[in-house]
């Protein structure tokens, strides 16, 4: 790895948050943007469980709907609709 990508990880390390075009997997954008509040299990704590078939069985468009514009209490999260898809495959895939 190049010196200035190791300075720029340790600076995300550093803040404690990675910039949104860093994060290209589902489980980065998971982890970064949903875990604190639906915990990284899934089983929810600010918000809800997302392991429930109820919420599973959502179409894509609910769960794109709800992540990229909000949900009552839970605020739009700012990724972009690849991201999105990207989390929604991965929390799919995880259960
Ligand atoms: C700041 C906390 C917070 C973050 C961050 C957050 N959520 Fe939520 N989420 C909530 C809350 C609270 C609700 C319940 C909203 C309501 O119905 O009033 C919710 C609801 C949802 C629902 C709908 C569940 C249902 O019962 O219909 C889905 C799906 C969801 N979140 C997915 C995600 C995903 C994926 C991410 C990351 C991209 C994310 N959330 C980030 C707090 C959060």
């Amino acid at each position: 790895m190049k010196k200035v990508s190791l300075l720029f990880l340790f600076l995300f390390i550093a803040c404690g948050a990675q910039e949104t075009a860093e994060l290209t997997t589902g489980e980065e954008i998971y982890t970064a943007r949903c875990a604190a509040c639906h915990q990284a299990d899934f089983s929810g704590r600010a918000g809800p469980s997302l392991k429930t078939a109820r919420v599973l069985d959502m179409p894509d468009s609910y769960w794109l709907q709800t992540i990229l514009n909000g949900k009552g209490s839970m605020p739009a999260v700012r990724i972009t609709e690849e991201q999105a898809q990207l989390v929604i495959d991965y929390v799919r895939e995880s259960n």
